[in-house]
């Protein structure tokens, strides 16, 4: 260990990163921005080097400059120093020898009395990812003899629980689960960390966090723009494996888990997984009480699209948790696609006060909690006033707060700077992973076997199907600003 100038303790190792897949638009838009933004600003390790990994033809010079094209506004010296530890690997991930000789030349390129950890980061199609992985643990590329090795695994993890379950088992079968980081980038956004922070480094929260006070919780992932391109993967996947068995079933996991004990990596995921294994399990009769789903007007028109499509662009999920805590509060969970706006954000509606005492304005006015994870980075309680004047006139005010703008870090950078460190807090480990899907795995089965519920149209730039707001039951209404 070393202690820097600035305080900081850091391992005497070299860390390498290599991004498998290096020539795609996750490499240049998003981990080629990160690992920059992490060097320029000294976060990483003194000893880091960064390898990119694909078939194309480039020289180390050519993958340079398609990584530049990625990053806005890097200085000069600054992208010097950060080019200097880039380099390029012409091979595929497929192919033992190719990985055979990166893992020697990595090895050679590693000062004498450090260790050589690693990081390998599979930014490939998914289904990829099971040859490589079983070609870098013949090509030895995975054995920690000489340091650590870490394997960052994208979404989409499995289309199904069956798929997900076999990749597992793949997984566990060359690497120990905490060699894995399975990535849901929305675990790295300092606005969803927050929610942890929220619930468990305050004390007033906790006492009404459960059923005798909060009435439903909405969260909603809406989007604004339609498939943009991404028409052939899209069709393929919907909205209940592209967005609900992800993103939303994590901050679903998070608003609904008890306290952990501790903040080890394995306390927190321990209870994200038992409140995703106490979700309550529907059947193909009640599907259609439990969800909406939807389709754009135009989507069928798209690139990739098939003609026919019954692919949904927009669903909604009530979910019920069979647990002390949450027993009969609903958990609408909703996102879409060509939607009014773009928007991430979970509402938590609390019940009503027993008596009306003031009157009827009063009562129609629970109080919200509104924690807002994008555009809008922030929290918002609302509650009750008296207007002033004569009489009693009530209205709803806001507290709020707002992270401050230019502050947060994008989440790639958050979740590879974990992944070097090997804090595997915020990714998803194979049992939450699998619960999420044998949730899914239920509406799927309904929507697409079932036929039902009717998948209805709704024009683009609209607020989706109204006859989904049925759903959150007689009184409630979608809680997401200006689509009412
Ligand atoms: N793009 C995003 O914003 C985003 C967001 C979340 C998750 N993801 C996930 O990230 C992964 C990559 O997505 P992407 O959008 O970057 O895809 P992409 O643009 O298609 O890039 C994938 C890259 O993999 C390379 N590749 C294909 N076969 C290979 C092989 N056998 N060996 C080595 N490299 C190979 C290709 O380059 P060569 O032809 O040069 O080999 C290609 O550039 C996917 O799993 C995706 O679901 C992406």
């Amino acid at each position: 260990m070393t202690v820097s100038e600035e305080g900081v303790v850091k391992r005497d190792g070299k860390s390498t990163v290599v991004v498998l897949g290096a020539s795609g638009d996750l490499a240049q838009r998003k981990l080629g921005p990160a690992l920059f933004h992490l060097l320029s600003s000294k976060t990483l390790p003194d000893l880091c080097s960064f390898i990119g990994f694909a078939r194309s033809d480039y020289t180390n010079d050519q993958f340079r400059v398609f990584l530049r094209e990625g990053v806005q506004g890097a200085n000069d010296s600054d992208w010097g120093a950060f080019a200097e530890r880039t380099s390029y690997f012409q091979g595929s991930s497929t192919d033992v020898s190719a990985l055979t000789r990166l893992d020697h030349l990595i090895a050679r390129n590693c000062p004498d009395g450090l260790t050589d950890d690693r990081i390998y980061h599979l930014a490939l199609k998914p289904s990829l990812y099971p040859e490589t992985l079983l070609a870098l643990a013949e090509s030895g590329s995975l054995e920690e003899s000489t340091g650590s090795r870490r394997v960052v695994i994208e979404k989409p993890f499995g289309t199904s629980y069956d798929t997900a379950r076999e990749l597992n088992h793949l997984i566990h079968s060359i690497l120990n689960e905490d060699q894995v980081y399975r990535i849901d980038h929305y675990l790295g956004k300092d606005t969803v960390q927050n929610i942890l922070v929220f619930r468990f480094a305050n004390t007033i929260f906790e006492p009404i966090w459960n059923r005798n006070y909060i009435d439903h919780v909405q969260i909603s992932v809406l989007e604004d723009l339609g498939v943009e391109g991404r028409g052939e993967y899209y069709d393929t996947s919907g909205v209940l494996r592209d967005m609900i068995q992800s993103h939303l079933m994590q901050l679903m996991a998070l608003v609904a888990m008890e306290p952990p004990a501790s903040s080890t990596p394995d306390a927190l995921r321990d209870e994200k997984s038992k409140v995703l294994s106490a979700v309550r399990s529907i059947d193909e009769t009640t599907v259609e009480v439990h969800s909406a789903r939807g389709q754009y007007t135009g989507y069928l028109d798209e690139d990739g699209v098939d003609p026919a499509s019954q692919t949904a662009t927009y669903g909604v999920i009530k979910l019920f948790i069979d647990n002390w805590r949450w027993q009969g509060v609903p958990f609408v969970l909703r996102s879409g696609k060509a939607l009014k706006r773009k928007a991430t954000e979970i509402a938590i509606e609390f019940k009503r006060p027993p008596q009306a005492i003031f009157g009827v304005a009063g009562d129609a006015m629970p109080n919200r909690l509104n924690i807002s994870i994008e555009p809008d980075e922030g929290v918002h309680l609302e509650f009750v006033n008296k207007t002033p004047g004569s009489g009693v006139q009530l209205a709803s005010e806001s507290l709020e707060f707002h992270f401050p703008g230019g502050t947060i870090r994008d989440a790639y950078e958050r979740l590879l700077l974990d992944a070097i460190e090997g804090d595997a807090s915020h990714f998803n480990r194979s049992d939450e992973i699998e619960h999420s899907w044998k949730i899914i795995d239920q509406f799927i089965e309904g929507w697409i076997n079932g036929k039902q519920p009717l998948l209805r149209s709704y024009q683009p730039g609209s607020a989706g199907p109204p006859e989904a707001e049925h759903l959150l039951g007689e009184g409630r209404r979608w809680l997401l600003g200006d689509e009412n």
